[in-house]
């Protein structure tokens, strides 16, 4: 069997992320790995009423096959929120919905990557992402993050030096450490990426989840001609519905449209009118404020708890939103054996991508 199956899978990393939701399934398990929304919040009630509405008003209509690039109402209704949260122009032409932002990294894979070109990627870097584009042999070139944002020294030099097709980019409580870009981290990003000649890709699903400090810009508000927007209603309201979408440059989302017409014809209308109906509902912001106050407790909790417990040498991000902290061990602590010793204890979190490649995967780097 081993000799059928297509390069493309073989080099293919298993999910770390899979491995440990399975471990984090045990009742008696504390994880602190993976970015799942607390579903003690899921709003339930507001979705049953949502679903409700929608076999009222649209019947069997919502039961058919339908277009590639989604529901009009849900993209008018992203294009609008673009506005209000962003102050970002958005046509609804040119927003695509995806079975979640995970879809959205698949296909900019699909349409931009030949086997063997360059994605620059943060490091440490987002798993899922990681996962996705390895299917299409590209040569992973890690940029690595500070406090405020990708190093612009590091990065310039590394783009110079590789014809990058593409940089994967979460700039905003970063998955997996909290870390959010400046805007000026951001406009210097963007000027390398200009001269490069690379898409950036803005897989932004945490941004609306802020509990302190002030809202960052876009890289479309530097380079909207070059920047792909990933956007998902995964976090904000409910990942069982499979909703995201990718927002980019008329060109790119033409061709991004026939990818996705090729991959799965379009995303369930049902789920995409519930959805609407929901999100039309007046409830989002109420819940959005629900969420976020209790990832800001939660947060403040675990930055206490590791300054109350942990030793001195063990640096960690204070981010300003979303689901991830990330911890520092100091110089030649092995951070897989601290992996082995907390999972005796019943504990779980996630490590950095330099483990993937120790554990004798193949996924290339530069
Ligand atoms: C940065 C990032 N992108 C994409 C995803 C996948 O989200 P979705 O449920 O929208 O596919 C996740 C999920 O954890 C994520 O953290």
């Amino acid at each position: 069997m081993e000799n059928l199956y297509a390069e493309r899978i073989k080099n293919v990393p298993r999910s770390f992320i899979r491995e440990i939701l399975k471990i984090s399934l045990d009742p008696s398990v504390i994880s602190f790995a993976g970015g799942l929304p607390n579903a003690d919040y899921f709003p339930v009630r507001h979705i049953q009423a949502a679903t409700e509405k929608v076999f009222t008003d649209y019947g069997s209509e919502v039961l058919q096959y339908s277009n590639s690039e989604g529901d009009l109402q849900l993209r008018e209704w992203i294009a609008a929120r673009y506005k209000e949260q962003k102050n970002l122009i958005v046509s609804p032409d040119n927003i695509i919905i995806t079975n979640g932002s995970q879809q959205g990294i698949d296909l900019l894979g699909k349409v931009l990557l030949n086997d063997g070109d360059g994605v620059l990627i943060e490091e440490p870097g987002y798993l899922g992402a990681i996962q996705s584009l390895s299917l299409f042999r590209p040569v992973f070139i890690p940029a690595p993050l500070n406090d405020d944002g990708l190093d612009i020294e590091i990065l310039a030099e590394k783009s110079g030096n590789c014809t990058a097709k593409m940089l994967y980019s979460v700039p905003t409580f970063q998955n997996p450490s909290g870390v959010t870009y400046s805007d000026e981290n951001k406009e210097q990003v963007s000027a390398i990426a200009e001269k490069n000649s690379f898409v950036i890709v803005e897989d932004d699903p945490y941004w609306e989840l802020r509990f302190s400090g002030k809202p960052s810009r876009s890289f479309a508000h530097f380079l909207p001609q070059q920047t792909a927007m990933l956007g998902s209603f995964s976090k904000i309201v409910a990942p069982g519905f499979r909703l995201g979408w990718i927002a980019a440059p008329e060109a790119l989302s033409e061709k991004l449209l026939i990818a996705k017409q090729a991959a799965d014809l379009h995303t369930s209308s049902l789920s995409q009118k519930i959805m609407y109906e929901y999100l039309v509902g007046g409830d989002l912001d109420t819940h959005i404020k629900a969420i976020t106050d209790a990832y800001g407790g939660q947060c403040r909790a675990m930055q206490d708890a590791i300054q109350n417990s942990f030793p001195k040498s063990i640096q960690f991000t204070r981010p300003e939103g979303g689901m991830f902290l990330w911890g520092k061990l100091p110089e030649g602590m092995d951070s897989m054996a601290l992996f082995d010793e907390a999972v005796k204890e019943k504990v779980v979190f996630v490590l950095g991508i330099l483990s993937i490649q120790n554990r004798g995967q193949q996924t290339r780097f530069g």
